[in-house]
């Protein structure tokens, strides 16, 4: 996830240490590149490329930077890939602005044809530069600034922030759309940024910004105006005295938790970057043609192919192979040819088991497409293309808004291969939220008798089957106790004989097929098995589970994805009753690159 920073001093001074700790203050969100710029009087000092802070710090000397007004920025690379160019800030065609975002302008292609077409320079793909361009072109019409940023914000679709300063002017402006922006007012200066951290050490004197507003900063006061009409809005600067700990889990005590909460926030990116993305096209197009189709990924993002499978059957009437990608090369790479097509997931992009099926399969001429969270990474530059998860940084081991996304994008894709309209989904985040506020109370509650056993099942039948693997992953990543996740219909053959008195057994309930699951709660009631079913609220379920936790009413697509919120949240809290890190569970890795 990008984060940007900006500053306005009283008077020219030495910007560049300033702007490696604030960019340094920033890492904890990821990235792969890093640039800063100072301005002072009519120039403009750009130093930029791809790597850590301390070495493009060093390499580039921002230490010597001067100015009185700077600017920097770490890349999470989505547009173009990690590269010296595609780093930001940018500049506009005359080198007179320089802006740099964080967040998604998802119509970048468009618009990057559109500067083209008028005559403006164009040097990078990132969507950072468009926002640059899109002031200048405004500002090319004689617009002054703030109208140029006005019409800049109409014309730049997405969630984003954005700061932007030029030559011969003693202030930066930034606004909000989408993506986190506040301000900072110090003795002497003022500064902007995404995200607290990078400004608490200066400052403690804030504004946070809402969306539609933008800021003016000049060194000794901050303005802020409505985007809508211009007009100037009154605000009273508030005094943070959270810990920078806090801050950085933006109040949670753990980043697992908080990422939790921000699946709503990324399936929304998400979903806007889908519609406007050139490679859908490109994956639907050799999806309806391929002989067969493989979704391959490990752990997480195999949960995630087997939710892509079940939904491309049952949406899009198209099946669909899904493998556990070391499996891919005794059991399906003799059989593959040119005709087949391969979706391959991974988060980090990186997964050696993701990358071993990846190659094999290159050899054997089908075509690979990447399905990622890390740009830039392995398996998108061996892939032909790749879907961009859009999740920022995922810091917590335990996946949980990269998993959601990716079964959004395979959701968006089904609808898309069935000819449906994907607008549907736009209820999705809405309904993450709503599905994480009505159940986390019971979820806490439920958790302590639940943490008692050191030996649990996961149950779900059709596409809530992955998120009963999904859900028994998380509880075995980070409580270390055993728990398997199963088809509901396979429990009765083999594992009904563990049942003894009380032991837990959760259903994750397809709304299509109460009746099946019913009967299997039964089978292990009757038993003395406590059946906790997760699932929308149904007199057949609270007549027959001993708990139900009680998902919101959504189509049975949408409702299956729901039911793995419950079940993160409840490893999140037994992992936490154990007095274990649920971010950092011993033994595991985020990123594994080995066989
Ligand atoms: C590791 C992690 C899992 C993750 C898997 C695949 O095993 O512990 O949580 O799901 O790798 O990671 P990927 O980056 O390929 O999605």
């Amino acid at each position: 996830m990008c984060g940007i920073f900006g500053i306005v001093t009283k008077d020219e001074q030495p910007l560049g240490p300033i702007l490696i700790e604030a960019a340094k203050r920033l890492t904890y969100r990821g990235y792969d590149s890093v640039g800063a710029a100072t301005i002072s009087g009519s120039k403009i000092d750009l130093r930029k490329d791809v790597g850590k802070v301390d070495e493009v710090a060093a390499k580039y000397n921002f230490a010597e930077m001067t100015g009185s007004r700077g600017i920097t920025q770490l890349r999470w690379a989505t547009f173009g890939e990690p590269s010296q160019v595609n780093a930001q800030p940018h500049l506009d065609s005359d080198g007179d602005l320089v802006g740099a975002h964080n967040g998604n302008v998802v119509n970048n292609v468009e618009l990057r044809q559109q500067f083209i077409a008028e005559g403006l320079t164009v040097r990078s793909q990132n969507d950072g530069e468009s926002c640059v361009h899109a002031v200048e072109r405004y500002l090319n019409k004689g617009y002054d600034f703030i109208d140029a940023i006005r019409l800049a914000y109409g014309d730049l679709q997405g969630d984003y922030a954005f700061v932007i300063g030029r030559i011969n002017d003693d202030k930066l402006y930034a606004f909000k759309k989408g993506s986190g922006l506040v301000a900072g007012i110090g003795e002497g200066f003022t500064c902007v940024s995404s995200d607290l951290p990078s400004i608490l050490p200066l400052t403690r004197r804030i504004v946070r910004l809402n969306d539609g507003e933008i800021v003016i900063l000049w060194a000794d006061r901050l303005e802020v105006r409505s985007v809508k009409d211009g007009s100037i809005l009154t605000r009273e600067p508030e005094t943070v005295t959270e810990s920078m700990d806090a801050v950085q889990k933006g109040g949670y005590p753990h980043f697992m938790l908080k990422e939790i909460h921000e699946q709503s926030q990324v399936g929304r990116e998400l979903l806007h970057m889908l519609e406007s993305s050139p490679e859908v096209e490109t994956v639907l197009e050799k999806a309806r043609t391929a002989r067969h189709l493989y979704f391959i990924g490990c752990g997480t993002s195999y949960h995630a192919c087997l939710a892509g499978a079940v939904y491309f059957a049952q949406i899009a009437g198209r099946a669909v192979i899904p493998v556990i990608a070391p499996q891919f090369m005794p059991q399906y790479a003799p059989a593959v040819n040119h005709e087949d097509v391969g979706v391959f997931v991974s988060q980090s992009g990186e997964t050696k088991d993701v990358l071993n099926a990846l190659e094999a399969a290159e050899k054997r001429g089908m075509t690979c497409f990447g399905l990622a969270n890390v740009i830039g990474s392995t398996l998108t530059k061996a892939a032909v293309c790749t879907l961009p998860l859009c999740c920022g940084y995922e810091i917590s081991v335990p996946a949980t808004k990269t998993f959601t996304n990716q079964v959004l994008t395979f959701l968006y894709l089904a609808y898309r291969l069935a000819g449906r309209d994907p607008a549907a989904l736009a209820a999705v985040p809405e309904l993450m939220d709503a599905a994480l506020e009505m159940t986390a109370p019971q979820v806490e509650a439920l958790a302590p008798s639940i943490n008692e056993w050191n030996d649990l099942y996961c149950l779900g039948y059709g596409a809530t089957y992955p998120m009963a693997l999904e859900g028994a992953l998380k509880l075995k990543e980070i409580t270390y106790a055993h728990c398997e996740g199963m088809l509901s219909t396979e429990f009765k053959h083999g594992p009904l004989s563990a049942v003894t008195q009380g032991y837990p057994i959760l259903f994750a309930v397809p709304s299509t097929d109460v009746p099946l699951i019913v009967s299997g709660i039964n089978e292990v009631t009757c038993r003395g098995a406590r059946a906790i079913a997760i699932g929308e609220d149904d007199p057949r379920l609270r007549a027959n589970a001993s708990e139900v936790i009680v998902i919101p009413h959504a189509s049975p697509e949408i409702s299956a994805l729901l039911t793995v919120l419950p079940l993160q949240l409840l490893s999140y809290h037994m992992s936490v009753l154990r007095g274990y890190d649920p971010d950092f569970p011993r033994n595991l890795s985020k990123t594994l690159t080995v066989d």
